[in-house]
């Protein structure tokens, strides 16, 4: 499965105004087969050990206050390539940066509220994925 796999996640921003469905069609349609999906309200203790690579950050607080302000959508998502080209579909970080029609360009507002995770190698994509769903939620 290496190699294959990315987990995603749509933020509580883009959970709250209304582009899940959106979203999840952009993904689809991009060629991607959802393995794994769900809706869940994180609290600090769930967001900060997802978090916990950049948790020496200074922005390290703020983003956990975020990512445990309302529901937000995980995803386990299949396709060749799968890390690499999900970050091409979702764009820079910062929205004012990320190119045109990529999700983050189209539903994302600040680089903290920026509408979509995704995995940034295939070592975090596993330990993601394994962090959010057991083998048996995942087909
Ligand atoms: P994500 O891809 O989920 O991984 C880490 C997140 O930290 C990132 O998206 C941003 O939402 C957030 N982030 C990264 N850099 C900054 C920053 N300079 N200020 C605030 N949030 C940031």
């Amino acid at each position: 499965m290496s190699g294959n796999i990315t987990l995603t996640i749509i933020k509580p921003d883009a959970v709250a105004n209304g582009h899940t469905g959106k979203i999840i069609d952009h993904i689809i349609s991009a060629g991607y087969k959802v393995k794994a999906m769900k809706m869940i309200h994180m609290n600090d203790r769930e967001a900060g050990g997802f978090y916990e690579v950049h948790k020496e950050r200074p922005f390290f607080n703020d983003l956990v206050s975020f990512m445990t302000s309302g529901p937000c959508v995980p995803m386990v998502l299949e396709k060749d390539n799968a890390v690499a080209d999900f970050r091409t579909l979702i764009g820079a970080t910062n929205p004012a940066d990320a190119a045109e029609g990529t999700i983050r360009n189209l539903y994302a507002k600040s680089i903290e509220a920026n509408a979509i995770h995704g995995s940034d190698s295939d070592e975090n994509a596993l330990r993601e994925a394994g962090y959010f769903f057991s083998e048996l939620e995942m087909f």
